[in-house]
């Protein structure tokens, strides 16, 4: 009783949307049916180095980095436990962040991924291609036992700090607008929605679109592993590609609050 409880609380809190594609997603393979639409947003890394500075100290709490050269053990745990499914070898210069409980280090609470240069997402058919001074920040997760004591909050308000001393000015990130959680959280500490991208597949068959500051190359993808589209986010694919804001499946995805081009 005290599980069914617990379930439906978390359903409540995540939002019915969310919690209906987490199961559906479970159980219905990616190359059978997908749809997804996400928006993109261009996180303030001065809100979330703030972040870390306004919330208390906690003890309890280990906080890592995990690059391209620490331990691959370590990399393919967090891996694991971010139900991480990037194909691993586009994923060998990404960095891992990670949360371990400091009463028993080895056991993981949260974890967050940055790509630099590109990030694949395999089940869409769509390769993002980032400028040197982007990274892609993705599959941000927290043991459920840990959330909403602001782990996440120190999480990424470390890795903020970690990528800006890495180079990085821009750091990305998509989040389903189902995803109410996440939303709420990554909208608060953004600068604003650079676009907005949605993706249907059936079978083979990907149909892509965006709008905003978002250049997709292809609409129709039909060999989604061999040949993805290519995603650019930001001013300069934009006047490089000359694109106009939205098409059928861009106006169909809605209207994004688009930031003005930056
Ligand atoms: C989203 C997620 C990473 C947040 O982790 P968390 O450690 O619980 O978050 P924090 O406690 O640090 O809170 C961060 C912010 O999230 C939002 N938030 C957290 N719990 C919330 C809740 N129950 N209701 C509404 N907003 C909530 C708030 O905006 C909060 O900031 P605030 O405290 O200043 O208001 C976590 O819920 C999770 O792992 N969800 C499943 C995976 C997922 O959805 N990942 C994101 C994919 S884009």
């Amino acid at each position: 009783m005290k599980r069914i409880r617990s379930k439906i609380e978390k359903a409540r809190s995540q939002g019915l949307f969310r919690t209906l594609e987490v199961q559906f997603n479970r159980f219905v393979p990616p190359w059978i049916f997908r749809y997804s639409k996400g928006d993109i947003y261009d996180l303030s890394i001065q809100k979330l180095k703030s972040l870390g500075a306004k919330t208390r100290p906690d003890d309890r709490l280990i906080v890592r980095c995990l690059g391209p050269d620490s331990d691959e053990n370590a990399r393919t745990a967090l891996r694991k436990f971010t139900w991480n499914s990037v194909p691993i070898k586009t994923t060998c210069n990404d960095i891992g962040y990670a949360v371990y409980d400091a009463d028993d280090p080895g056991k993981l609470l949260a974890g967050l991924w940055a790509a630099p240069e590109s990030f694949l997402e395999n089940n869409l058919g769509v390769r993002f291609e980032f400028t040197k001074e982007q990274a892609w920040l993705y599959c941000a997760f927290v043991h459920a036992d840990a959330r909403g004591r602001g782990v996440y909050k120190r999480l990424i308000s470390f890795a903020a700090a970690d990528l800006e001393g890495r180079g990085f000015s821009q750091l990305l990130g998509i989040v389903q607008p189902w995803n109410r959680i996440s939303r709420m959280m990554h909208e608060k500490q953004s600068r604003g929605i650079v676009g907005r991208m949605a993706a249907v597949r059936i079978g083979s068959l990907i149909w892509v679109s965006s709008i905003g500051n978002v250049i997709v190359d292809r609409s129709l993808i039909t060999n989604p592993e061999d040949r993805p589209a290519t995603v650019r986010v930001g001013r300069d694919c934009w006047r490089e590609v000359g694109a106009k804001p939205g098409n059928i499946l861009g106006d169909w995805i809605g209207r994004a609050r688009v930031a003005k081009p930056f």
